[in-house]
């Protein structure tokens, strides 16, 4: 059975909102810190536990965590804030979920002609979890296992697997094969892509 009785949540995203009410629907208590100036706590259920901090501030962090008596930290930024708690002798448990099934349509779909782009063969495999199965999953896990079956492990999990070039007929549209993504944020767009292209999507 877990130790693990109160969460903190260290921004307040796409997926951290979402962590956020994972836990609220069972009722586990939960604290959200957020920077100073951040634009993304609107997205957190009403009632929401708020603490504005510099997460950078090591000792500022431990107050809050202190004040709410926090068990456990969860971090998207997870490779370097990882290796940090390593350094100083705090266990960590690392999820790895591929990619987020709502950014699919984003990464993917022509915004105009609404064909997939398809960036090298696309011929690897892709792992996708919708946000809120992710976050069911980290509540979950954090509150039934034994904390020791957990320390220091590194979990890979997915929803579903597909490659992107069967999004097409998933989408029911044509695909396009091109070496650039155009539009909006298309460089960013075109490096994920690339990447996928790798096989970097899968987690297992
Ligand atoms: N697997 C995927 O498909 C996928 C897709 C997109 C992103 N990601 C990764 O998954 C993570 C979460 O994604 P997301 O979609 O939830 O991103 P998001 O919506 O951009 O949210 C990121 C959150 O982290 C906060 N944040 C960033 N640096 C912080 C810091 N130093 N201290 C406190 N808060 C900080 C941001 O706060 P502010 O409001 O202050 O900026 C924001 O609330 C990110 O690491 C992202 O790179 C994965």
């Amino acid at each position: 059975m877990s130790s693990y009785k109160s969460f903190a949540v260290i921004g307040a995203g796409a997926l951290g909102s979402t962590i956020v009410v994972a836990f609220a629907a069972q009722n586990l208590p939960v604290v959200v810190l957020a920077r100073p100036g951040s634009k993304s706590t609107d997205k957190l259920p009403a009632g929401t536990k708020l603490a504005t901090v510099d997460t950078s501030d090591a000792a500022a962090v431990a107050a809050v965590f202190k004040e709410h008596t926090v068990d456990v930290g969860i971090w998207a930024e997870k490779n370097q804030i990882a290796k940090q708690l390593k350094s100083a002798g705090i266990p960590s448990l690392r999820i790895y979920n591929g990619l987020f099934t709502e950014y699919i349509p984003w990464l993917f779909v022509n915004a105009e002609t609404k064909n997939i782009h398809i960036v090298g063969k696309d011929e690897a495999p892709l792992s996708a979890m919708a946000l809120p199965d992710v976050a069911g999953f980290v509540v979950h896990v954090l509150t039934t296992p034994p904390s020791a079956e957990l320390e220091n492990k590194i979990f890979r999990i997915e929803g579903g697997r597909t490659k992107v070039n069967d999004l097409g007929a998933l989408f029911k549209t044509a695909v396009e094969y091109v070496t650039k993504i155009p539009g909006e944020m298309g460089d960013i767009k075109t490096i994920v892509a690339t990447e996928l292209d790798f096989g970097l999507g899968s987690t297992g």
